[in-house]
């Protein structure tokens, strides 16, 4: 076939045979001879110039450090900052998912997903200014503790200023994804026969005897970065705030972030006013949950375990800062188990959106405050996916290839001969 007289805006052709089809036809090879099919498009009606217009106005203008989501904030983050390394970072979506709203029982929940950062966490934001700041001030050498995304982001961030890293991380304790990356961007790495907590120790004592500039989200560079998480989604919002805002808790650097940056926005008038913050660490490592519990009484330190590696903290350097952002936002803290924690993560990756398992946490901790009548179902909420599917495979292939019994939501694979009749049987036995 052929389309004879005004043709579609769109339509497919087989290259071998040139046979026309329309852009619906389900076929994935032409249906008469086998050929490759392509799509060919209708000239425009635009002219060049238009189209170049429309283009740049749906990037947005300013084709410099503006299109970075931390740096285009720059007023509020960094002021007088000149030469940024940045990747760029930011820029990441608000998703939402009908399927999410069930399993919540939040009607409207949405998902601010930093995993889409260029390291796939929202350690990106932070680093961009860390990092920019050692440039400034002339250090010759920077450092982290981390449970794995920091270092994968203090890696990528170094290489590109070319400013040597050295990583901290807990032996056997830190996802695959991300030792890969740290590795990958080329940090000297240093597995540490110990915890989160012992690594955070040891580099504060080692970068103060040798000079070397601490990257870890006690520097306060880094929390004006993640600042940029809340006043992203804010501006998402048309700066009307939502009436929640979720994250999951560890070292407390970013729950510090979020409380500066609402208490900011609402002073310096940009919002009428201030959402309430919820915390949610993994219960078994959930010192900050404990104070809370206490009106912030006591402060306590534990040993951490937790299926969440990223939150496995026991000791949580930005207590002081985090309790400031639970009181002036009227926040709670949470603690959820891993098992609600595996369970909310199988929701969030069934979906298609995936994440890891620490950011599952939010939503987790979304689900317990409505259950507890913490939160109104009607009630806007945003939680905070912090870090992308990939960077744990290994808890992935566990859950859903290993466990056994198999947990409700595995999706097993099935390994099959090359052969039609073992495909079918399998299919229809499943
Ligand atoms: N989610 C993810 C994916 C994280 O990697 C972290 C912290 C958190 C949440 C908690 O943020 O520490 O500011 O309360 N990761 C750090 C690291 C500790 O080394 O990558 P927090």
């Amino acid at each position: 076939m052929k389309f004879q007289t005004q043709r579609p805006q769109t339509w497919q052709v087989c290259l071998a045979c040139g046979r026309e089809m329309t852009e619906l036809d389900p076929h994935p090879r032409c249906s008469a001879c086998g050929g490759l099919l392509e799509l060919r498009h209708r000239p425009p009606e635009l002219s060049a110039a238009q189209l170049i217009e429309r283009f740049t106005d749906r990037r947005g203008r300013r084709p410099d450090t503006g299109t970075s989501g931390v740096w285009r904030f720059r007023e509020v983050v960094l002021p007088s900052a000149e030469e940024v390394i940045s990747h760029p970072e930011g820029n990441t979506p608000l998703l939402h998912r009908p399927a999410l709203d069930r399993w919540t029982g939040v009607d409207h929940l949405l998902l601010k997903h930093e995993g889409h950062n260029p390291t796939g966490s929202f350690k990106d934001r932070g680093m961009t200014v860390g990092v920019t700041q050692a440039r400034r001030i002339g250090a010759t050498a920077v450092a982290c503790a981390s449970t794995g995304n920091t270092s994968a982001s203090l890696a990528a961030y170094a290489a590109q200023a070319g400013i040597p890293a050295l990583v901290l991380v807990p032996a056997d304790q830190v996802a695959l994804g991300k030792l890969a990356q740290t590795l990958a961007y080329g940090a000297r790495t240093l597995l540490v026969r110990g915890d989160f907590d012992a690594c955070l120790k040891l580099v504060e004592e080692a970068s103060s005897r040798l000079g070397v500039y601490l990257l870890n989200s006690i520097n306060p560079f880094r929390i004006e970065g993640q600042k940029t998480i809340v006043l992203e989604l804010l501006q998402q919002l048309g700066w009307e705030p939502p009436d929640w805002i979720v994250l999951p808790a560890g070292n407390l650097g970013n729950t510090a972030a979020f409380g500066k940056a609402l208490v900011e926005a609402h002073r310096w008038g940009l919002i009428p006013r201030i959402p309430r913050l919820a915390a949610v660490q993994a219960a078994g490592a959930a010192p900050f949950a404990r104070s809370f519990a206490e009106d912030f009484e006591n402060r306590y330190a534990v040993r951490a375990e937790t299926v969440a590696t990223a939150i496995r903290i026991g000791d949580p350097a930005s207590f002081e800062r985090a309790v400031s952002a639970i009181r002036e936002t009227d926040g709670v803290v949470l603690a959820v188990t891993d098992d609600e924690i595996l369970e909310a993560k199988a929701a969030v990756d069934g979906c298609g959106i995936g994440c890891e398992p620490a950011s599952a946490a939010a939503v987790a901790g979304a689900r317990d405050l409505v259950r507890r009548g913490l939160m109104a179902p009607e009630q806007h909420a945003v939680a905070v996916l912090t870090g992308h599917v990939l960077k744990d495979p290994g808890i992935l292939l566990t859950y859903h290839r290993d466990m056994s019994p198999p947990p409700p939501g595995a999706n097993r694979p099935i390994e099959i001969d090359a052969s039609l009749a073992e495909l079918e049987r399998i299919l229809a036995t499943s």
